[in-house]
């Protein structure tokens, strides 16, 4: 089989290419990505070069990823291509969001539905249902109402919206996902879990937004890239799945067990200015991936203290990943209050 993926130099991205060739022999991979601040190369290192091409492009540009399609016919196509900090979303802009994040999903429908191309996994986020309330029982399901509260999420949103108009007006297979909060390696340390092990492994106190009791549901990104081969083999073409692993933390919890683990004192912390729009809480009902593809997460809620221990060894192994990453995250979100 061969397999387009956009975006795949990103965190998950990269996460997902390395696990697909492993768990499929017979998978190529084709991957595009526009190499914006997000993308990394390095992430991709020594893929077998007969299952595995780059191409930098971007996803808007119809002219190209038409070409892309034409030459390579692919059989299947899973975009994680996004802008995807909210933090850049609120401080620096939208506009980019809503060019990557909705006409670019859709320049890829167009080119999927053009070429008859076998199916399309498109990821997205929990964060289009909005939020919910800490006490409050109801989970967030496939048919939760979209109710984003931030740029990024709004920007999600639509592009998932697209995905629906193109299944329903002209039959594109296109499957959505909705995946939690997740953690792992390889993730740019603008985002929480790798961003607090920055700061720690630095001696730097980490940076809480408010008063730290925003909670999210916690998932290894292996688990999130095993949902997306499942979908991509026996997903249903119209349907949209939630993932995520009932592994609810408040963010001061999950940044205090980091801090112990690196044997720093667990209030090496300060309190930053709370984001405006800042969901308090997600949490994710994934009765139905479970059910109907037969997902298996293995980082589940009591497994949450080896994932994070391994993906902390990861960081600090891997030193000229994070030396090298660490001045791009400074000059990257420099401008970011
Ligand atoms: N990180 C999370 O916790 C999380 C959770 C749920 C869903 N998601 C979704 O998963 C997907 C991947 O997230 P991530 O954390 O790996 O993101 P990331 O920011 O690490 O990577 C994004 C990748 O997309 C590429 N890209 C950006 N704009 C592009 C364009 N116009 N054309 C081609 N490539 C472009 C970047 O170069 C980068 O390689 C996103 O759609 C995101 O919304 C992320």
């Amino acid at each position: 089989m061969k397999l387009l993926v956009c975006g795949g130099a990103g965190f998950i991205g990269s996460n997902f290419i390395r696990h697909i060739l492993a768990a499929r022999p017979d998978v190529t991979v084709v991957n595009y990505d526009k190499l914006t601040y997000a993308g990394n190369l390095d992430n991709l290192a020594e893929l077998p070069s007969d299952r595995y091409f780059f191409i930098q492009g971007d996803i808007c540009d119809a002219e190209v990823l038409d070409g892309v399609f034409a030459e390579h016919a692919p059989d299947a196509v899973v975009n994680f291509a996004a802008e995807t900090h909210v933090d850049r979303s609120i401080h620096i802009g939208s506009r980019e969001f809503v060019m990557t994040n909705v006409v670019g999903v859709q320049t890829i429908l167009d080119a999927v539905r053009r070429h008859k191309t076998g199916k399309f996994v498109n990821v997205s986020t929990d964060e289009v249902y909005g939020t919910l309330q800490l006490d409050e029982p109801r989970l967030f399901l496939e048919t939760t109402p979209f109710e984003p509260n931030v740029p990024y999420a709004a920007a999600k949103a639509g592009g998932d919206l697209m995905c629906r108009a193109s299944f329903r007006t002209f039959g594109v297979p296109v499957v959505v996902s909705h995946c939690s909060n997740n953690y792992g390696p390889f993730q740019f340390p603008e985002k929480l879990i790798p961003y607090a092990i920055f700061k720690a492994m630095a001696g730097e106190p980490v940076p809480i937004y408010g008063d730290g009791l925003y909670v999210r549901d916690w998932i290894h990104v292996a688990d999130h890239a095993r949902a997306i081969q499942l979908m991509l083999e026996k997903g249903v073409p119209g349907e949209v799945y939630n993932i995520g692993v009932d592994n609810e933390r408040h963010n001061i919890d999950v940044v205090k067990t980091i801090l112990r683990e690196l044997g720093k004192p667990e209030d090496m912390t300060v309190r930053v200015e709370d984001r405006p729009g800042h969901d308090r809480r997600y949490a994710i009902d994934a009765t139905k991936i479970r059910r109907e593809l037969g997902w298996e997460p293995v980082y589940t809620k009591e497994r949450f203290a080896d994932g994070l221990r391994e993906t902390i060894r990861w960081y600090r192994e891997n030193t000229a990943w994070v030396e090298k990453l660490r001045a791009r995250q400074a000059e990257v979100n420099a401008h970011i209050k």
